[in-house]
């Protein structure tokens, strides 16, 4: 299942208004919105297991969403119906100024490596010779590339999540762990136990993830464990929630760190039914024959598998011999790590090609001499953007050492030989699709082609434009959108304007009443407020506020074409960064001439700014920090903005008031040295009545 798309939920969320339930105690009994609460629990549960643990999923994200946001808004109500093991706890709780450090019931040892066949053999003899004969078997398991955490659950209940640190003392993530869907949060069995296991992000979550941080000028990360250990560590947990992580278990203790069964294998199949996450690619073999036929198995299909594996792991089944075997200092007799080895291999960059992606990034990819690593011929690998060129003194025809790990597509690891008739690679000035201009802003990694109808950003630009909250085009979604523009219809969203219904009818899969119904949806897009064809536009760093704002400050479309750098940053929250990228947005001759398209098809470009309601903190602005007493951030948020006020979220000059609960930190400082004036609930109260 993909990650979910807003207008999907949107959809469906449509009637499920949150006021029905906040409204609803008048008509309804507590007993009966309790067991609602719980029915929901129950079936979010059951659902995230589903999903997250069997990967079997039987309803859309979207219904899933929907069931969620009815528990949420009846919670929100209802706050005496929370409780601690409820789903709506892993949208991720407040952000904190730093983690804890716990210590380990028992140290969390590595494993020992091994390299080669041999070396696997070598370990084995051990065994064999200390277990004196006696008969044994190992259990192998995937090594998963992620980073190891416990987790301790009392009375059937999540309670900490502790990652390695060096091993005999860790860090509390627990807020983060919460937010995995594949950590329960709850569990059929009221002794403490202790759940070892590897955090991970997947491929597919790596990726989305690298997008978007290129996206927004941000470095990638270098691989998925980097990406899951840097979003585990995060001090805001609503971030570590969107970032998907998984949670693979593979021991099981009590509280004492001592193992509950008498082999591993029992250990496996007990998390297996109790709703934990064990990768089921886990076997047991009777002796290392068979334990060296997993791992040759496994490195064939390694680069199927839907997440990173850096090799297997071999661990007697027997309680009893582990305890018999020991430790060394390091790592236990027991187990052993068989490395797979990386799949590397030198080869010449013959040349490097510049692709352009669906945000208008330009990519260079070199392109090598065809040579087989791992099994698989590589003749191409990413080379992500010029600072990482840089970074190699990487030129055209030297020799290269190109990897293949967790990215599908290889990557250059170094240069190892200069070519001796090398050429120094230059982005271009002009897209190599469109011709259009290719800007690099300052801190950024990416340089773009701003051009919004370069044909390789165009259905990315339409499905923008089309989405809900921007200019609400139902029924133009994208296979429509592929549609339309793999048959040249449209070349531009101006273009959508110009397309009739007999347009449509010609297309595969389009009857007359759905085409009738898209004309009908492109027509009502025409009498959206100005600030939806601003935000429609797709302009970097213009979202829905600051188009709201920049309308509300200019008054017309083409007051903002015309802007200066510096008449744009006087528009509240428009700061020199967002002021550039719309400056040159305007200077752009194919955005000027699909402005004068759109006008012509009628959208608005004109606003009358509506009356702002006046309360009693008008002109204020409010920062909000730390756990209040009486009432969640969102809900002070809601507060200030009934009676007038802003909430923003960084501390400056600019600010009125720091709204500050417990354990308040950096903000406080920053209030503090900047001499802004810091107040608690109660003052908020009291100001509010005062003015009235
Ligand atoms: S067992 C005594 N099983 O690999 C420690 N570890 O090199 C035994 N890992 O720190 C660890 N998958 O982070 C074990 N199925 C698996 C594993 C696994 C990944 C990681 C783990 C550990 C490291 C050891």
């Amino acid at each position: 299942m993909m990650p979910m798309r807003w207008n999907e939920c949107e959809i469906i969320l449509g009637p499920l208004e949150v006021y029905d339930y906040s409204e609803a105690p008048v008509k309804t009994s507590a007993h009966h919105l309790s067991e609602e609460a719980e029915s929901l629990r129950a079936e979010l549960r059951r659902h995230e297991h589903l999903y997250y643990v069997l990967d079997q999923p039987e309803i859309t994200d979207a219904e899933y969403d929907a069931l969620m946001r009815r528990l949420q808004a009846l919670e929100t109500a209802h706050p005496d119906l929370r409780t601690p093991d409820s789903p709506t706890v892993r949208v991720g709780g407040q952000p904190r100024e730093g983690f804890r450090k716990i210590p380990h019931s028992v140290n969390m040892l590595s494993l020992d490596n091994a390299l080669n066949e041999d070396e696997l053999r070598a370990f084995d003899a051990r065994v064999q010779d200390l277990l004196e004969g006696a008969p044994y078997r190992y259990v192998a398991e995937l090594k998963m590339d992620g980073l190891s955490m416990a987790a301790r659950y009392k009375d059937g209940m999540f309670d900490l999540a502790i990652t390695r640190g060096d091993g005999s003392v860790g860090e509390d993530v627990t807020e983060n762990a919460r937010t995995i869907r594949s950590m329960p949060l709850r569990v059929e069995r009221s002794e403490p136990i202790e759940v070892r296991g590897e955090v991970v992000m997947n491929r597919a979550s790596f990726d989305r993830l690298n997008l978007e941080r290129e996206d927004q000028g941000l470095t990638r990360f270098a691989n998925p464990r980097n990406a899951a250990a840097g979003s585990l560590r995060l001090l805001e947990p609503s971030v570590t929630a969107s970032r998907r992580l998984d949670y693979y278990t593979y021991f099981l203790f009590d509280e004492n760190g001592r193992h509950v069964f008498p082999t591993h294998w029992e250990s496996l199949e007990w998390l297996t039914s109790h709703g934990f996450k064990v990768n089921p690619k886990r076997r047991i073999c009777a002796d290392v024959d068979e334990a060296i036929a997993f791992c040759r198995e496994f490195e064939a299909e390694r680069e199927m598998l839907p997440y990173e594996i850096d090799g297997v792991v071999l661990k007697i089944d027997s309680i009893a011999q582990q305890t018999q075997l020991g430790f060394t200092a390091k790592a236990p007799r027991w187990a052993i790590a068989f490395k797979y080895a990386a799949r590397q291999v030198d080869t010449e960059v013959l040349d490097i090609e510049v692709s352009v992606g669906r945000t208008g990034a330009l990519t260079p990819t070199a392109v090598l001499a065809p040579k087989l690593v791992g099994g698989v011929t590589v003749s191409r690998a990413t080379l992500h953007n010029e600072d990482e060129i840089a970074r190699l003194g990487l030129e055209i025809g030297d020799t290269v050492i190109v990897e293949r790990s967790g990215d599908v597509i290889p990557k250059v690891v170094r240069v190892k030989l200069q070519g001796s008739h090398r050429k120094p690679f230059h982005m271009p000035k002009q897209c190599p699709v469109c011709e259009g201009r290719i800007v690099r802003e300052e801190g950024e990694a990416a340089s773009r082609c701003i051009n919004p109808n370069c044909p390789a950003r165009l259905k990315e630009s339409i499905g923008h434009f089309a989405s809900r909250g921007v200019m609400n085009i139902d029924g133009l979604g994208d296979v429509l959108i592929d549609q339309l523009v793999d048959s040249g219809l449209v070349k531009n969203v101006a273009d959508l304007y110009d397309i009739t219904a007999a347009d449509l009818e010609k297309l595969e899969r389009m009857g007359p009443k759905s085409a009738a119904n898209v004309i009908h949806n492109i027509n009502r897009s025409r009498f959206l407020p100005m600030p939806r064809v601003i935000s429609a536009l797709g302009i970097r760093f213009v979202g829905e506020r600051t188009a709201e704002l920049l309308a509300g400050h200019f008054g017309t479309m083409d007051k903002i074409a015309a802007a200066t750098r510096e008449e744009l940053q006087g528009a509240e929250e428009v700061g020199p960064r967002v002021a550039e990228s719309i400056y040159v947005y305007f200077r752009e001759p194919h955005n000027q001439a699909l402005i004068e398209r759109l006008r012509r098809a009628g959208l608005s470009f004109e606003y009358t700014v509506r009356e702002k309601k006046d309360g009693p903190l008008t002109g204020l602005t409010f920062v909000i920090t730390g756990t209040l007493a009486g009432m969640t951030r969102d809900e002070a948020k809601k507060v200030i903005e009934i009676a007038g006020g802003k909430v923003t979220s960084a501390v400056t000059r600019k600010t009125s008031f720091l709204l500050a609960g417990e354990e308040a930190g950096s903000k406080l400082d920053k209030a503090r040295s900047l001499n802004v004036s810091v107040i608690g609930e109660a003052e908020l109260a009291e100001m509010i009545a005062r003015d009235k």
